[in-house]
C-alpha cells in the first residue's frame, strides 16, 4: 500500500505521518478525503516562511480530509513550481472537537515510492566540517536524520536525496527533499518488508507535545520536493532555481553581493579605532566593497563571557561610536556592516541583571552554559520587544548596510517560565515561530541591508533563514582543503550565491593548515566572497595578489554567484575535483580544478565540461595566478611569479564530450614555462569564452 499521508491505528506499520492523542482519547486517526481545492499560485504560511509562489510560477492543490469520529480536520497542500521542477508541500490540521487533542508528531510531507534500490545522500557534520556528504545505501528498516539541538545544526542538514544506486553526478533519477524550518527536523527514509520505500521530515518529535484547542490550528513548515533524471547535478539545479527564485527575497535577492572583508580572524576581541582604521585602508586599497566589525563592539565585550544582550557602543573601543567607524569606512568608498547575536544573554550582563527570567532555564536547576552564555527565552513576547526595539536602535544608529546574525549555542535546559508545565514541549516550535517574528518585523524595518545569517559557522543552514537572510556563514572552517568539502555539500542543495566563502591567514586558524593564497581564492570564489585577514601583517606581493583576486571576481561576479553551478569531479572521490559554473546563455563559464595532494609521477589532467554549446567555439585561458617564492622556493627565486599560462581553442562538443588535456604537471623532469607546478592544495581556475 502507497499512502500519502499516513496516521496510527489502521494497518500502516510503517513510520506515520501524524501520531496524535486524538480528541476521543485514542491515538487512532482515519482522514477521509472530503474536497480540494486547486488554483494559481500559492498563500503564504500564516507565521512562518515560506516558498514564494507568484501566479504564474506555480498552482497549488490543496486536499481536504476529515475524521468524522474526532471531527478534525486534515488539510494536505501541494504547490508545483514549473520551472524549478519543484513540488512545495505542508500539512495542516483543525481540531473542531470540544476536547482538545495533544499532537505529538505532525510530518510536512510523506512520499512513498514503490522500490527500494536507493542510497539516501545525508550532509552531515560538527562545527568546523559541516554538511559532508555521506551516502548510505537503503535496505529493511529506518535511517533517521535529525537534529535535536533546537536549531537546523551542522550534524545533519534538513536536506536529504535518494537516488537510484547506478545514478551517478550526471545521470539518473534522484529525488530529494528539504525543510524550510530552522529548528529541530526529523527526516525518515524506511525500506518495508515489501519492498517499498517511505520517506517523511517535518519538525522533529524529539519533546515535541503540541495542545490543540477547539477551533485550533497547527501548521506545518513547508517541505521541498524535487526529482531529476540527470543525476545529482539536475538535482542541484532544481534547487539552486528554486531557492534563487522562491526562497530568497528582499532588494538584495538577485544583486550581486558585495567583497567584504571581516576583521574576526584579523583581531578577535581585540582592537580599537586605530587598528580598524589600518585595516579599512588595507581593505580599501584592495578594492574591498564591505568593511565588517564583528563581535566584541558593545557593552564590555572583550571576551566570550560578558554582554550579549547589551545592545550599545562600547564607546572605550570606539570612542565615535558606530556612526563615527561607519564614516570612516564610507569615506574610504565602502559599506559598513556590523554583527550581533540577538538570541543570547550572558550571565554577565546588565541585561541578566535585570531579567534574569528572559534566559532559558528551568527553575531550581543550574542552566548549563554554551560558550558562556544562555538563549533568551523567545517564546516570549516581552523578550521579543526588547530584542527588535534594541535592534532597531543599533542599526538607525550609523549607516548599516550589512548585518551578520549570529548563533553560537545548541539548546539545553528547554523550558519557558510563561508556558504552563503541561505544555513545555511546545517550547523548541515556539522558540522558531518567535526568531521567525523578529526577523520578519527587523527585515521589514531595514528592506535594504543586507543580512548574513551565522551560526557558529554553518550551525543553521537553512532554507527558513534564507528567507530572510539572502546569505550565510558556510562555516568557521576557511582551511582551503575543508572548504572543498564544506562547500561541495552545501552545493548539493544551495546556490553559491546563499554560501558566504572567506579567504583566511595561513597556517589557517582551524587547522593550522598552510594552502596557497590563489587556491584560497580560487575555492572562496564559487561562493560570496570575503577576507578574513589582517591585510596589513601580507607581504607586498601578496597584497597584489589579493589586488587581483578581487578585480577578477569582481568582472566575474554575475557569474560566480548566480551561475549554473555544476561539480565535475566530485572532492569526495578524487584526489583532483573540480567545479564549474556556466552562464546562462552558455557562453560563457569558469572551471575551478584543485588538487589535494602531490603525486609523484601525475597523470594526465584533462578537463572535462558541461552544458557548453555544442557546435560553438571556445577559448579556454587560465587565470593569471601566482606562485609566492615562499611556497616553492627551490624553483623560484624572486618574491612571486606568475603561473604557466594556458591557451586553448576547441568546440563545445570536444569540451563536454572528451574534455582537453592541460599541460604536465611538475614531475621531477625539470622546470619550465609550460609545467603546471600544482604541489599539494593547488590549483587552477580555467575561463571559457565562446567565440562570436
Ligand atoms: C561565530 C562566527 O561563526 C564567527 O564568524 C564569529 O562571528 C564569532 N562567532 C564571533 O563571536
Amino acid at each position: 500500500m502507497s499512502a500519502e499521508y499516513s496516521t496510527v491505528g489502521k494497518g500502516d506499520y510503517r513510520e506515520h505521518a501524524l501520531e496524535a492523542v486524538m480528541p476521543d482519547g485514542s491515538y487512532t486517526a482515519d482522514f477521509i478525503y472530503k474536497d480540494h481545492l486547486i488554483y494559481e499560485g500559492k498563500n503564504k504560511l500564516e507565521n512562518m516562511p515560506s516558498a514564494r509562489g507568484e501566479k504564474e510560477a506555480c498552482e497549488t492543490l490543496e486536499i481536504q480530509l476529515y475524521d468524522q469520529v474526532c471531527d478534525v480536520t486534515l488539510t494536505l497542500y501541494y504547490t508545483g513550481f514549473y520551472k524549478s521542477n519543484v513540488i512545495t508541500r505542508s500539512s495542516k490540521i483543525t481540531n473542531h472537537h470540544e476536547n482538545s487533542m495533544a499532537i505529538r508528531k505532525i510530518m510536512s510531507m510523506q512520499l512513498d515510492l514503490p522500490q527500494s534500490d536507493y542510497d539516501l545522500v545525508t550532509f552531515d557534520g560538527l562545527w568546523g566540517r559541516e554538511r559532508h556528504k555521506h551516502i548510505k545505501p537503503l535496505s529493511q528498516g529506518r535511517f533517521v536524520v535529525d537534529s535535536k539541538t533546537g536549531v537546523s545544526s551542522n550534524r545533519h542538514n534538513p536536506f536529504i536525496m535518494l537516488k537510484k544506486r547506478d545514478a551517478t553526478e550526471h545521470y539518473g533519477d534522484c529525488y530529494a527533499s528539504n525543510l524550510i524550518y530552522a529548528g529541530n527536523h526529523y527526516e525518515v527514509a524506511e525500506v518495508s518488508p515489501f519492498g517499498k520505500t517511505r520517506i517523511l521530515s517535518g519538525i522533529n518529535p524529539h519533546c515535541f507535545d503540541w495542545k490543540l484547542g477547539t477551533n485550533e490550528t497547527f501548521q506545518t513548515p513547508e517541505a521541498v520536493l524535487t526529482f531529476s533524471d540527470q543525476g545529482l547535478n539536475g538535482i542541484s539545479q532544481n534547487m539552486h532555481h528554486f531557492v534563487s527564485n522562491h526562497i530568497v527575497r528582499g532588494s538584495w535577492a538577485k544583486k550581486e553581493r558585495p567583497v567584504l572583508l571581516n576583521n574576526w580572524e584579523a583581531t578577535y576581541f581585540d582592537f580599537n579605532e586605530e587598528k580598524l582604521e589600518a585595516l579599512i585602508q588595507e581593505a580599501a586599497h584592495a578594492g574591498i566593497e564591505l568593511f565588517v566589525l564583528d563581535d566584541g563592539w558593545f557593552g564590555e565585550r572583550n571576551g566570550d563571557n560578558s554582554s550579549l544582550g547589551d545592545w550599545f557602543v562600547n564607546t572605550k573601543k570606539l570612542p565615535g561610536g558606530l556612526g563615527g567607524l561607519a564614516k570612516t569606512v564610507n569615506d574610504q568608498g565602502m559599506m559598513f556592516g556590523i554583527w550581533v547575536e540577538p538570541e543570547m544573554i550572558n550571565h554577565n550582563s546588565r541585561l541578566y541583571e535585570k531579567h534574569p527570567e528572559w534566559a532559558v532555564q528551568i527553575p531550581n536547576r543550574r542552566p548549563s552554559q554554551g560558550r558562556n552564555q544562555m538563549v533568551l527565552d523567545f517564546t516570549r513576547q516581552d523578550v521579543r520587544d526588547y530584542i527588535v526595539e534594541s535592534l532597531v536602535k543599533v542599526f538607525s544608529s550609523a549607516n548599516i548596510e550589512y548585518v551578520k546574525w549570529d548563533m553560537n549555542r545548541n539548546f539545553s535546559d528547554m523550558f519557558s517560565l510563561e508556558l504552563p508545565r503541561d505544555r513545555q514541549g511546545e517550547f523548541f516550535h515556539r522558540y522558531v515561530l518567535g526568531v521567525y517574528e523578529v526577523l520578519d518585523q527587523i527585515t521589514k524595518v531595514f528592506p535594504n541591508i543586507l543580512f548574513e545569517s551565522c551560526s557558529a559557522g554553518g550551525n543553521r543552514f537553512d532554507l527558513s533563514l534564507l528567507c530572510y537572510m539572502p546569505q550565510t556563514w558556510t562555516s568557521d572552517n576557511t582551511d582551503a582543503l575543508q572548504r572543498l568539502y564544506i562547500q561541495s555539500g552545501t552545493s548539493y542543495g544551495y546556490p553559491l550565491s546563499a554560501m558566504g566563502a572567506h579567504v583566511s591567514a595561513v597556517p589557517n586558524h582551524q587547522t593550522l593548515r598552510s594552502t596557497p593564497i590563489e587556491t584560497r581564492f580560487n575555492v572562496a570564489m564559487f561562493g560570496v566572497l570575503g577576507y578574513e585577514l589582517d591585510l596589513s601583517k601580507l607581504s607586498k606581493g601578496e597584497k597584489q595578489i589579493i589586488k587581483e583576486q578581487i578585480a577578477f571576481y569582481k568582472k566575474h561576479r554575475a557569474l560566480l554567484q548566480f551561475g549554473q553551478f555544476y561539480r565535475l569531479d566530485d572532492i569526495f572521490d578524487n584526489n583532483i575535483a573540480s567545479w564549474m559554473v556556466v552562464s546562462e546563455d552558455r557562453k560563457k563559464g569558469i572551471l575551478g580544478l584543485f588538487q589535494k595532494l602531490t603525486n609523484s609521477s601525475p597523470a594526465i589532467d584533462i578537463i572535462k565540461t558541461v552544458e557548453l554549446r555544442e557546435d560553438a567555439i571556445y577559448t579556454i585561458s587560465n587565470r593569471k595566478q601566482f606562485i609566492l617564492a615562499d611556497e616553492k622556493q627551490d624553483l623560484i627565486k624572486e618574491g612571486m611569479k606568475p603561473v604557466e599560462t594556458e591557451c586553448y581553442e576547441a568546440y563545445g562538443d570536444l569540451l563536454n564530450r572528451a574534455g582537453i588535456k592541460l599541460s604536465q604537471q611538475f614531475c621531477a623532469s625539470g622546470y619550465n614555462e609550460k609545467i603546471r607546478v600544482m604541489n599539494d592544495f593547488g590549483s587552477r581556475a580555467y575561463i571559457f569564452e565562446q567565440k562570436d
